[in-house]
């Protein structure tokens, strides 16, 4: 059997280059490597307070994103999480093979929490790499594309399956991340000490944004001391940034797109940067109305549902048998 691929976005906020480039501009290779299952984690949007009719928009706008990334929906299984009620179902199962000491360790929980209120934070959030788990071993997915801040939940996945394995025998498969080997960590335009999220108007460049607006966020994107257009994140956070976008939409070296920029200034390398974005970023948006306007996304998800059910029941039965569940 072909390695499955899998991976899955939430829709939560706005899409960022940071996603298209962790991820979204990767996908569409995978489908020569092996059997695609790519999804939209709308219960996971649900772990924080969303509006909605927002919910909804994203969860279009997220469709029509993968579809206009280039995936051939002949090729790829592609679904909404919450269509597959197998997840909600071995969820159920799997929460209890997880713990709360290593939950209450995951960065992305901690990071979150530390903004909230305390009585406000729902189980949901605590538990989310329970669910994210699951999303993962019940397709038998080998290989799990993700950006750097992904890593964590995928290891603490592989902990699960060895400890299931480990009591009930050789159920679950164990998946491998893979990261991007240039832009696995997009950083923020105006702070690059800190990831590009869907939260920060100012240092995120959404996939919605106008090129009026992209070109005038890496413009004023924060750079650092001296005028050498150099890679060292640690002393030129900001210019290394944008050397990584630059080299991960141009799908090539860090040290290969340094040489293009050597005896440049500051100002012609951010207007190249931007130029590099704005014609990644144009076609792209073009694509993604179209689909918008034809609605393409709602077949697609529609069979994918139907394609992505029959490969997670069998794993479900798998682990209710397992664990000692009658079937009657
Ligand atoms: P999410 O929706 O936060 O992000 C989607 C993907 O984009 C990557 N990413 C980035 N990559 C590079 N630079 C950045 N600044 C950046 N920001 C985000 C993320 O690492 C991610 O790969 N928990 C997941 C969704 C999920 C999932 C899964 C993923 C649910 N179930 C199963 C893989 C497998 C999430 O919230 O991603």
């Amino acid at each position: 059997m072909a390695d499955r691929i899998l991976t899955g976005i939430k829709p939560t906020g706005q899409l960022t280059l940071g996603n298209y480039i962790g991820v979204l501009k990767r996908l569409p290779q995978m489908m020569d490597r092996g059997e695609c299952i790519f999804f939209i984690a709308d219960l996971h949007a649900l772990t924080l307070p969303i509006d909605p009719q927002v919910l909804r928009q994203n969860t279009i706008d997220l469709a029509s994103f993968y579809l206009a990334a280039g995936l051939d929906p002949e090729r790829v299984t592609l679904f909404l999480q919450s269509s597959v009620s197998e997840h909600a179902e071995l969820n159920a199962i799997m929460q209890n093979y997880l713990y709360m000491g290593e939950l209450s360790r995951m960065t992305q929980f901690k990071d979150k929490v530390s903004k909230m209120n305390e009585s406000a934070i729902g189980l949901g959030l605590f538990a989310y790499p329970v669910l994210m788990a699951c999303d993962i071993v019940l397709y038998d997915a080998a290989i799990i594309p993700v950006g750097e801040d992904q890593v964590q939940h995928v290891e603490i996945t592989r902990d699960l399956v060895n400890r299931f394995n480990n009591r009930y025998g050789k159920i679950l498969k164990m998946p491998n991340y893979e990261l991007r080997k240039v832009g696995a960590r997009i950083m923020s335009l105006s702070d690059p000490t800190v990831k590009m999220s869907k939260s920060d108007p100012k240092g995120d460049i959404f996939l919605k944004d106008d090129m009026k607006t992209v070109r005038k966020k890496i413009m004023s994107a924060v750079t650092d001391l001296g005028c050498e257009v150099k890679y060292d994140p640690e002393n030129k956070p900001g210019i290394s940034n944008l050397l990584t976008i630059y080299a991960a939409l141009k799908d090539i070296s860090i040290e290969d797109a340094e040489k293009e920029f050597v005896g440049k200034r500051y100002g012609e390398f951010k207007t190249v940067v931007a130029d590099t974005v704005v014609a990644e970023l144009e076609p792209f948006q073009k694509r993604y109305q179209e689909i918008v306007e034809t609605k393409a996304y709602e077949k697609v998800l529609r069979d994918g549902a139907v394609k992505a059910k029959a490969m997670a029941k069998p794993t479900l039965e798998r682990v209710q048998e397992a664990v000692g569940l009658l079937k009657i």
